[in-house]
């Protein structure tokens, strides 16, 4: 018989049920000091690689320099209507500091602290939705953070071995959306050693998404069904990367930013 499950485990399992990303927003301002909280107890709550902490979250609240951030975020009207955004940035400058200061040998200047740096940072963020999220507020990450992260690290004067690597706003829920479906576990859940997934387990494994995302898109309106029918959509998969989604050249073209900013904050030296 299994034990039974620890009431913390129920709580914490209606909290994940109930996510839902948050796109339209209450005109109400969110408490500073609950935000500080949450994100102390977050840093508190997530592991970090050799408790090194190397993170930094930029708060934005002022509304002409949220209007600035929308700009760089692809101009998702979130941005505005959400009273916060926080952007969570892979941050080494200020341990770099800490060992010049001790005269010990520098390091994490380099493509390995990069890493340690910005898992750190999204191990952080995603702790900060699910505790903000149990306060009632409603959160949504922009991955627009990548694709704008050289002119978002410079907007927000992030230094040397300093950059954005997500961002989400934040507020207090305006509308209640639909839950959106998952792979299911059998898809990505592994026995000892990598299961290939052979042709007809991923037409069993992503039925569900083809038919629900298809609708949901399809819903958006008649000028989404225009654009996708211009270009010959025909398929869930053929959206993803189509030049409405995720085009490949797009992707490319951003990568290559992403190198460059990279490597001018100082992770590829
Ligand atoms: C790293 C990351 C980046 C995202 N970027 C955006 C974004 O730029 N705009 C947006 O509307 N949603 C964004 N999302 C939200 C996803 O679209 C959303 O999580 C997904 O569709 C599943 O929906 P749910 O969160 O409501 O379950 C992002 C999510 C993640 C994890």
């Amino acid at each position: 018989m299994q034990p039974p499950i620890p009431e913390s485990a129920q709580a914490f399992s209606r909290l994940m049920q109930s996510h839902r990303s948050i796109r339209q927003y209450e005109d109400r301002p969110v408490d500073a000091a609950l935000i500080d909280q949450v994100l102390v107890e977050s840093l508190a709550g997530s592991s970090s690689s050799g408790n090194l902490n190397m993170v930094s979250v930029i708060k934005t609240a002022d509304p002409e320099r949220k209007a600035h951030l929308c700009e760089l975020h692809f101009g998702q009207p979130m941005v505005l209507q959400a009273p916060l955004v926080l952007t969570f940035c892979a941050d080494s400058f200020r341990t770099r500091q800490w060992l010049a200061q001790r005269e010990a040998r520098l390091n994490f200047g380099n493509l390995l602290s990069w890493h340690v740096a910005a898992f750190d940072a999204i191990i952080l963020s995603q702790t900060a939705a699910l505790a903000l999220e149990s306060h009632g507020l409603g959160v949504c990450y922009m991955g627009t953070t990548l694709h704008s992260m050289g002119a978002i690290a410079a907007y927000l004067e992030c230094p040397d071995h300093c950059l954005p690597v997500t961002s989400m706003v934040v507020g207090w829920p305006a509308e209640t959306p639909a839950q959106r479906d998952r792979l299911p576990g059998g898809a990505w859940i592994h026995e000892e050693r990598y299961q290939r997934p052979s042709a007809e387990d991923i037409d069993r494994h992503f039925e569900s998404r083809e038919v629900k995302g298809w609708d949901r898109y399809r819903s958006m309106g008649p000028e989404m069904i225009e654009r996708m029918d211009a270009l010959g959509i025909s398929s869930l998969a053929q959206y993803y990367t189509s030049d409405i989604k995720y085009a490949p050249h797009v992707f490319e073209r951003d990568s290559a930013a992403l190198r460059e900013v990279m490597e001018k904050a100082g992770f590829l030296p």
